[in-house]
C-alpha cells in the first residue's frame, strides 16, 4: 500500500509551458488564431469546403517533394532551377511535372520561388531536410504509409461503425492491434519510431526548456521509443543519469542507433512491457516520464500501466504524464490536439485524446485507486 502522495503528478502538454523560446511561439501562435478566427468568420461556405479539399493536394504536394527528395537537394545545392530538380534523372515531362510540384510547394510556403525563378527552401521547407537536427521528415513520411492510409479510410466505414464492436484502423488494415503489428514488420516500427521521433522534436525542447529536475537525478522514460526525449534530459543535464524503458525492439534499436548513443555510459536501456511487472530498476527513478502513452490505450489499460509503473516505483518518485489535454488550448492547438485524435483511431478502440476531466483522471485518480 503506497501513501496517496507517492506521486507529485505534473500533467503537463502543448499550452502549460511558459518560457524562453515557447514565449515567443506561443506569442506567434496567439496572433495566428486571431487572424485564422477573423478569416473563418469572412470565408464563404463554399470556400471552406475547397479548403478543405485543397488541404488534401497540399499534403500530396508534401509527399511527393520529399519522395523525390528535393528538399535534401535544395539544402545541399542551395536555390535551383525548378528544371534542374531531381539530380538529372527526371525526364523533360518528368521535370515539367517537378516544376509543378515546386509550385504548389511554394504555394504551401514550403518553397520560396526566387525573382531569377529559382526554387529555395523556406523555414518550414528546412524542416523538411533528412539532416536538419529536428526533421519532421520521418513523421511526414509515415502518414502516407499505405497501412495508415488503409486504416484511416476503413475505420470511419458504416459497416465498423453499425458493428456490435467496431474495430480500431489498424485492425481492420493489417489483422492486428497497432504496437502488435510493430512486432512483425521491422520496417514499419523503424518508420514509426523516427517518425516518433521527428514529431516530438520541437516538443522535447521545450518540455526541457519547462521542466526542471535536479542536476544529478535519475530520469526514466517509459515508452521512450528513441529515447529523443531523454537525450535531450541528459544533453542538458551532464551529471543525470537516464533509463529507456520500451518494448525489446524499440529499446534495441535505440541501443543501436538512436540519440541516447552520445550518453550511452549514462543510460540503461530496459526491455519493458508495461502490462507487466517493472523491472526492479524502475526503483531507481527519480523521474518517470510517460509522454504520450495513455492516449494509445482505452481506461482500462491505461489505469494498468500506471498502476504496473507505480507498483515499481520508489515512494516520492515523480511521475510526469505528457499528453495533448483537449479544451485547455486556443484554437491552433485544439485542432492539432484534434488531428492527434484522428490518428488515435488507428489504435485499440478506447484509445483518445482525453481532457482533464475525463477518466483515468491522470495519476491523482490513479494513484487513490491505487492506494485503495
Ligand atoms: C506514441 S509512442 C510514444 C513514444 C515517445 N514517448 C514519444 O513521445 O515520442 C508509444 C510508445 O509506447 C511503446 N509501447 C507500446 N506498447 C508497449 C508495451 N506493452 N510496453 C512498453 N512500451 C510499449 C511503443 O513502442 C512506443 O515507443
Amino acid at each position: 500500500m503506497r501513501s496517496r502522495n507517492l506521486f507529485v503528478c505534473a500533467v503537463a502538454m502543448l499550452g502549460v509551458m511558459l518560457r524562453s523560446e515557447w514565449l515567443a511561439f506561443s506569442g506567434r501562435v496567439w496572433m495566428r488564431d486571431l487572424l485564422i478566427r477573423a478569416a473563418e468568420a469572412a470565408a464563404p461556405p463554399a470556400v471552406r469546403v475547397h479548403e478543405i479539399v485543397a488541404g488534401q493536394a497540399r499534403a500530396m504536394t508534401l509527399f511527393h517533394l520529399l519522395n523525390l527528395g528535393i528538399f535534401d537537394e535544395l539544402a545541399e545545392k542551395g536555390p535551383t532551377a525548378c528544371r534542374e530538380l531531381g539530380r538529372g534523372t527526371f525526364s523533360e515531362v518528368g521535370a515539367s511535372f517537378a516544376c509543378r510540384y515546386a509550385r504548389f510547394g511554394a504555394g504551401a510556403g514550403l518553397l520560396e520561388r526566387l525573382a531569377n525563378g529559382s526554387v529555395a527552401l523556406t523555414e518550414a521547407g528546412k524542416l523538411l531536410v533528412s539532416n536538419h537536427p529536428t526533421s519532421m521528415r520521418d513523421y511526414v513520411m509515415i502518414k502516407f504509409d499505405q497501412r495508415y492510409y488503409e486504416s484511416e479510410r476503413r475505420v470511419g466505414e458504416p459497416s465498423n461503425l453499425a458493428a456490435r464492436e467496431p474495430k480500431s484502423g489498424f485492425k481492420l488494415a493489417t489483422g492486428l492491434e497497432f504496437f502488435d503489428y510493430m512486432k512483425t514488420a521491422p520496417d514499419f516500427a523503424d518508420l514509426f519510431d523516427a517518425g516518433m521521433q521527428g514529431f516530438s522534436a520541437a516538443v522535447d525542447r521545450v518540455i526541457v526548456a519547462d521542466y526542471e529536475v535536479s542536476p544529478s537525478a535519475t530520469v526514466c522514460d517509459v515508452g521512450g521509443g528513441t529515447g529523443h526525449l531523454l537525450a535531450s534530459f541528459l544533453q542538458e543535464y551532464p551529471k543525470a543519469r537516464g533509463i529507456l524503458f520500451d518494448q525489446d525492439e524499440q529499446v534495441k534499436a535505440a541501443l543501436q542507433k538512436g540519440p541516447l548513443r552520445p550518453f550511452a555510459e549514462r543510460t540503461q536501456f530496459v526491455a519493458t512491457n508495461f502490462f507487466e511487472t517493472l523491472s526492479p530498476v524502475t526503483a531507481t527513478c527519480d523521474v518517470i516520464f510517460m509522454k504520450w502513452i495513455v492516449h494509445d490505450w482505452g481506461d482500462e489499460d491505461a489505469v494498468q500501466i500506471l498502476r504496473n509503473v507505480a507498483a515499481a516505483a520508489l515512494p516520492g518518485a515523480t511521475l510526469v504524464l505528457f499528453e495533448m489535454t483537449l479544451d485547455v488550448d486556443g484554437p491552433s492547438f485544439e485542432r492539432l490536439k484534434h488531428v492527434t485524435d484522428f490518428y488515435m483511431l488507428n489504435l485499440p478502440v478506447g484509445a483518445r485524446e482525453r481532457t482533464l476531466a475525463d477518466p483515468p483522471r491522470h495519476c491523482f485518480a490513479i494513484d487513490s485507486q491505487y492506494s485503495e
